[in-house]
């Protein structure tokens, strides 16, 4: 049998249609500011579709482009300006930075009201601590497919491959919330016995940027799978997870492209909406 497969493209042009909604009735137009450093052409795409995202809702791009070479004080000084404009809601800089510019530093400069991404160590610490904030967007894209498909998180188990600061760690908080109530186990480089581990999920987050790492062999039958990987190779865009073996296996399996790609993107309008909604009553 072949698993369903979790149509992220379609979940996502759904949360946009709800942000274009909510946006036609606000008296101002959310802005949402992108910063992208260099010119690495993946950065590059990934960027212009969040530029076309929020155009597409009613939401304002303001777009700062700056050279490899820039200095960290100039960055520094562009994230203040941002920061002070009224008209920017949410403040996104592309990552990764090119080599000198430290992404820490840049991220805390950012106003927690504005980080729209949700990595200001602020927002992470009210993460942690199950309070209201602006959630990164990819562990919230993940949650809202698990949900639109009636996928039950509450008291299964889930195995989250990858602990980066950008989708697995956030994830694994928000998996673990009272509420929500998953029982979580994180996987990474270091784990012994990567697939003992795996065959016991009911759902299994691949987010580690390790192309084919989940093979049918790491899936448990029936289980869902949700992969983050996105890496590119001559063939095109490819997940950790080898499709072609886990479909085979798997309940339900997000495709990439196609999967969790759309729905951090569409996370990111509803981030801005929240964040102009918070910031200007
Ligand atoms: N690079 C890859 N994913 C992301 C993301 O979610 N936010 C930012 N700012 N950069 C990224």
């Amino acid at each position: 049998m072949s698993a369903r497969i979790l149509d992220g493209k379609l979940v996502a042009s759904r949360v946009k249609e709800e942000v274009a909604t909510a946006v036609a009735g606000l008296d101002y137009i959310p802005g949402l500011a992108t910063v992208l450093v260099g010119d690495d052409p993946a950065s590059h795409s990934y960027v212009r579709g969040k530029r076309r995202d929020a155009e597409q809702v009613g939401i304002r791009s303001i777009h700062h482009e700056l050279s490899h070479t820039v200095a960290q004080s100039a960055l520094d000084a562009l994230i203040d300006e941002l920061n002070a404009d009224e008209e920017v809601d949410g403040i996104l800089v592309q990552l990764p930075l090119p080599d000198g510019l430290d992404a820490e530093t840049i991220i805390e400069r950012i106003n927690p009201a504005k980080d729209v991404d949700g990595l200001h160590p602020h927002n992470l610490g009210l993460l942690a601590l199950s309070r209201r904030g602006l959630r990164p967007c990819t562990p919230s894209g993940i949650m809202r497919i698990l949900d639109e498909y009636d996928i039950a998180v509450s008291g299964v188990k889930v195995v989250v491959v990858g602990r980066s600061f950008l989708v697995g760690r956030p994830l694994a908080l928000i998996l673990s919330e009272k509420g929500v109530d998953a029982t979580v186990t994180m996987a990474h480089s270091r784990t012994r016995d990567l697939a003992a581990e795996t065959t016991e999920a009911d759902i299994l987050v691949a987010a580690a940027g390790s192309p084919g790492l989940i093979t049918a062999e790491h899936v448990k039958p029936g289980a869902t799978v949700i992969d983050v990987g996105v890496s590119r190779t001559d063939g095109g865009l490819v997940g950790d997870v080898d499709f072609e073996s886990v479909v085979e296996i798997a309940g339900a399996i997000t495709p990439v492209p196609g999967g969790v790609g759309p729905m951090t993107r569409a996370m990111l309008l509803v981030n801005t909406l929240r964040a102009a909604e918070a910031r200007r009553i």
